[in-house]
């Protein structure tokens, strides 16, 4: 792929999951902006950009079927004339159940659900793309933690969530004013991105930052 151009990612295929609501939706506005007209995005929402191809993809992501509905959509798509750049953005997520604890996780029927399972996730993720970096040295690989947003999920997280004292601290944290605001950190994703300068497989912190 093609070095990225200053200002801009070039012509871009452009796959984002989660884009309907919280950071997804912040970061495609201010992605559409750095896309060249001829660009197409892949993503499960999205209204109509001038000079941008959109395809929205309605898929559960969860599920095998709906994944091979997002693979398939995109095995349909004609390659763009041009094409700079293939961008991958995982963003969709879900806490599940977070108001279980580790040990009701036993139950084979309820195999899914809690923050045990979402931070093991994450931590998965960030080890799976660390392979991926040191596998396929053609591909830039990221992680990154954007802060705790003001989102649906934060939403979830402090009225839901099973222990009191992290519930607590994140209904602080609304209170204070200490949530992060979703184009803010989607400004700072896109400026990593675009200074291309991070050591491929790498997990940054929008705190880092
Ligand atoms: N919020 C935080 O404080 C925080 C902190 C650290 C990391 N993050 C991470 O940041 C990312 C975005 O979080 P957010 O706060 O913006 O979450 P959010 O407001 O809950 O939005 C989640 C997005 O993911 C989509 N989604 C969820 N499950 C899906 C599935 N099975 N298939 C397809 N799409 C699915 C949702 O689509 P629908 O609208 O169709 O449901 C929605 O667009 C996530 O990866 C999250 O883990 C968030």
């Amino acid at each position: 792929m093609a070095p990225i151009e200053e200002g801009g990612f070039g012509r871009t295929l452009c796959v984002l999951t989660g884009a309907s609501r919280g950071f997804g939706r912040a970061l495609a506005t201010l992605l559409a902006r750095l896309l060249s007209p001829g660009s197409v995005w892949r993503q499960s929402w999205w209204r109509s950009t001038p000079g941008l191809r959109v395809v929205p993809v309605p898929a559960d992501l969860g599920s095998d079927a709906g994944l091979q509905q997002l693979l398939g959509a995109l095995r349909d798509l004609p390659r763009p004339e041009g094409l700079q750049r293939l961008l991958l953005i995982n963003n969709a997520a879900t806490l599940g159940d977070i108001s279980k604890v580790f040990q009701t996780l036993s139950d084979p029927a309820e195999p899914f659900k809690g923050w045990t399972l979402y931070c093991a996730g994450k931590a998965a993720r960030t080890m799976m793309f660390q392979v991926l970096a040191a596998e396929e040295p053609s591909v830039r690989v990221l992680s990154y933690a954007p802060g705790a947003l003001d989102t649906d999920m934060q939403l979830l997280a402090r009225e839901t969530t099973v222990d009191l004292d992290l519930r607590k601290r994140l209904q602080d944290m609304k209170t204070n004013g200490e949530l992060v605001d979703c184009g803010m950190s989607a400004q700072k994703l896109l400026n990593l991105l675009q200074r291309d300068t991070f050591e491929s497989g790498a997990h940054v912190d929008f705190y880092d930052l």
